[in-house]
């Protein structure tokens, strides 16, 4: 009996022991193994991506007005809402902006799938090509330039009721992506690359050369300005991506003038520092009208403009102490604006487009935080720690100290170079912090999605009302479903890293 129990317990502390050593290995893994998204929540949430994008299979009419308009294959909605009830807005276009982004991010889920998941992707692609090709092609009223169409119908045509124009970060956006659908189909396919998708980059990216420095509204279609950083910051960086390209396959001058225009946009980027704010400010004349000055546009330009590792030494890297000043001073804001950031003073705050927005998609009473823009902070979070973990070094200078200390109080309190080799536990433990911060922020705009009545959930709509936490503005806004995977693959990169 005694030996019976004795064997029986000598096996529970075995248990115990084996446990307690996961136990101790999982908290010593810098990137916790569980993500903030299951595999299936985030095929519900490609799901709802792709139900946006129209095909010959998923077609779309837009019936409110007098002439109904029927989608061609290619059109990115940016949401399926309408006018209705409390709404007051139309979201059944094609935002060349949203558009971009979000092909950008079916590259990247194409050029990481399966043979027969690519066969399904590739229309995509094709038909996006397509319908941006009749898109650049129409024809504008007088005074107005096509390429500065902030938007289109969902058949490729003009849309000329009343709204910003121009809006200069959409051209540039789509460059982005369109050289990285070049690149994917180069060797396969060059004379399609060629006729059908070259000219759409050279258009796109002449259109910058001319444009840059002149006014154009944000990307949130507010202020008209000559500066704007997030519109600089992309279009730099598709003068450089476009560049590249080129000179690869043997167009060097052409590449040589955007490799000159974009070292005169880096220039005129750096007047955006503002030494005494300690941050980064959207436009520079107009600080203090709507979103000009602390903005989360600051955030987006960083992650969609970041020149990769190529360039150390930018001045708006991920790491450089501007963009983690700017950063610290984003977060602050909106740590104490919303109830529900007041109410979670232990999380990381949700954030919204700038503090004083006013923007509900209703009354334009008091703004609200957006999915995209807290899901930009967790992506910033994944990718500087990726970044971190590349380098094996992480600097914690004056300027970046309240940073850390965002993160924890304890994290740093003086300055210092930590390296990996050196002193690997408290490198591990910044970069396993940070991956944690924006796992934080996942996991609350996932608490805050919706389910509807026919039981589907993970909906996302553009905000979340500040008060109550419920969703509101647009609904199945394509952009915020985009911003979730954006920040999962800037999350899966650090793995790959490590
Ligand atoms: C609609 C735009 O989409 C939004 O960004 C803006 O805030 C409002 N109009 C107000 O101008
Ligand atoms: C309003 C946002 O401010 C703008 O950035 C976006 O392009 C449109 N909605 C469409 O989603």
């Amino acid at each position: 009996m005694l030996l019976k129990w004795k064997k029986s317990a000598l096996i529970l502390s075995f248990f115990a022991m084996f446990n307690m050593n996961q136990l101790l290995a999982a908290q010593q893994q810098i990137i916790p193994q569980q993500t903030p998204f299951t595999a299936d929540e985030i095929k519900i949430i490609k799901n709802y991506l792709f139900k946006n994008i129209t095909t010959t299979d998923n077609q779309f009419d837009k019936h409110d007005i007098k002439n109904p308009i029927h989608s061609i294959p290619g059109a990115v909605l940016a949401s399926p809402s309408n006018k209705e009830g409390n709404f007051s807005q139309d979201y059944q276009f094609h935002w060349t902006r949203d558009a971009a982004l979000t092909m950008d991010e079916v590259v990247y889920l194409y050029a990481t799938s399966t043979d027969d998941e690519k066969a399904k992707l590739k229309p995509y692609l094709m038909n996006y090509v397509s319908f941006e090709r009749k898109a650049q092609m129409q024809q504008s009223r007088k005074g107005e330039q096509t390429l500065g169409q902030p938007k289109f119908n969902i058949d490729g045509t003009v849309w000329e009721g009343k709204w910003m124009r121009p809006q200069n970060d959409g051209p540039a956006l789509r460059a982005i992506a369109m050289v990285k659908i070049a690149k994917l189909f180069h060797k396969e396919d060059a004379q399609y690359v060629q006729q059908q998708i070259l000219p759409l980059i050279t258009t796109d990216l002449n259109y910058v050369v001319k444009e840059w420095n002149k006014t154009s509204f944000d990307l949130w279609e507010e202020v008209n300005d000559r500066e704007h950083f997030f519109t600089k910051m992309v279009q730099r960086k598709a003068l450089l991506v476009g560049a590249n390209f080129f000179n690869e396959i043997g167009r060097t001058k052409q590449a040589e003038k955007y490799n000159d225009v974009a070292n005169k946009v880096t220039d005129s980027l750096k007047k955006h520092w503002n030494e005494n704010l300690g941050y980064i400010t959207e436009t520079i004349n107009q600080q203090y009208v709507k979103g000009g000055g602390l903005n989360s546009a600051i955030i987006l330009g960083v992650l969609h403009g970041e020149l990769q590792d190529e360039e150390e030494d930018d001045p708006f890297a991920l790491n450089n102490y501007r963009v983690m000043s700017s950063i610290y001073f984003i977060r602050n804001a909106f740590h104490g604006l919303y109830k529900i950031n007041i109410n979670n003073p232990a999380q990381p705050p949700l954030l919204g487009r700038y503090p004083n927005d006013i923007y509900d998609g209703a009354k334009f009473a008091y703004g609200n935080p957006w999915i995209l823009t807290t899901n930009a902070l967790a992506q910033y979070y994944y990718s500087l720690a990726k970044l971190y973990v590349k380098q094996g070094q992480i600097n914690i200078s004056y300027n970046t100290l309240p940073f850390f200390q965002q993160l924890d109080n304890h994290l740093a309190d003086k300055e210092e170079v930590i390296l990996a080799t050196d002193n690997p536990k408290r490198f591990n433990k910044i970069i396993n912090m940070l991956v944690l911060e924006g796992d934080k922020l996942l996991q609350t705009t996932k608490r805050y999605s919706a389910c509807y009545s026919d039981q589907s959930c993970y909906h996302f709509a553009e905000q979340i009302d500040r008060t109550t936490g419920k969703q509101t503005s647009a609904k199945d806004l394509t952009w915020g479903y985009t911003s979730v995977l954006t920040a999962l693959q800037a999350r899966a990169a650090i793995d790959k890293n490590a």
